[in-house]
C-alpha cells in the first residue's frame, strides 16, 4: 500500500521534529534560550507540512476514502479528527506564546516549553494509533486500484498546498537541525 507507506514515512520525519523541538525545550526550560529562527522553521513546519499537507492528505483523501471502502466515520476516524482539531488548538497557543517571546518577555518560555510538550505528545499518541489501528484498517480493506489513485490524489494535493520546492526546502531544514540538536 504505497499511498499509507507515504503517511507512515511522513509521521517518521514528524518524530525527528519532535526529538528536536525536544532538546529546543529543555534550553527553553532551562535557561529560557530558544533560537528565534529555528523554531520559526518549526512553526512553519508543523502549520504547512503536518496541518495543511499530511492531515490534508488524511481528511481530504484518506478518511474519505475509508468511510467508501466501508469503515464507518464514527470510531476512530473520527476521532482522529477530534485530535487534528485539538493539535491545531496547541498550534495556535504556541504561536501566540513565541510571538510574546520574541518581543522579549521571557516569562512566557515556561509555558511556551510546556505548550509544545503538550503538543508532541499528542500527536505522538495521535501517530501510534494511526500507524496501529487505522492504517491497517484500510491497508486491509483497499484494492490495488484505490491505492493507486490515494497515491496520486497525494501527490496533487502536495503540489497544490505546498509545491516541490518548499518539499525539498523542510528536508533541508530537518536535516539541518538534527545535526545541530540531535547529532
Ligand atoms: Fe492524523
Ligand atoms: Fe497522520
Amino acid at each position: 500500500m504505497k499511498a499509507i507507506e507515504q503517511l507512515k514515512n511522513e509521521h517518521e520525519g514528524i518524530k525527528i521534529v519532535f526529538r528536536i523541538l525536544r532538546k529546543m525545550c529543555d534550553s527553553l526550560k532551562s535557561d529560557n534560550h530558544l533560537d528565534a529562527g529555528h523554531f520559526e522553521g518549526i512553526l512553519e513546519f508543523f502549520q504547512i507540512f503536518v496541518d495543511k499537507c499530511h492531515h490534508g492528505k488524511e481528511e481530504d483523501l484518506l478518511f474519505p476514502a475509508m468511510v467508501q471502502a466501508g469503515i464507518p466515520e464514527q470510531g476512530p476516524i473520527e476521532a482522529m479528527l477530534s485530535e487534528h482539531v485539538t493539535g491545531r488548538g496547541h498550534i495556535k497557543t504556541i504561536s501566540q506564546a513565541f510571538t510574546r517571546f520574541k518581543s522579549g518577555d521571557t516569562a512566557v518560555a515556561g509555558a511556551l516549553a510546556h505548550e509544545c510538550e503538550q503538543y508532541i505528545s499528542l500527536m505522538l499518541d495521535h501517530i501510534y494509533k494511526e500507524n496501529n489501528i487505522l492504517y491497517p484498517m484500510g491497508e486491509s480493506r483497499f484494492s490495488q486500484d484505490i491505492d493507486e489513485k490515494l497515491f496520486q490524489d497525494f501527490e496533487t494535493l502536495e503540489q497544490e498546498r505546498i509545491g516541490k520546492g518548499k518539499h525539498e526546502a523542510f528536508h533541508e531544514m530537518i536535516n539541518q537541525l538534527n545535526d545541530i540538536y540531535i547529532e
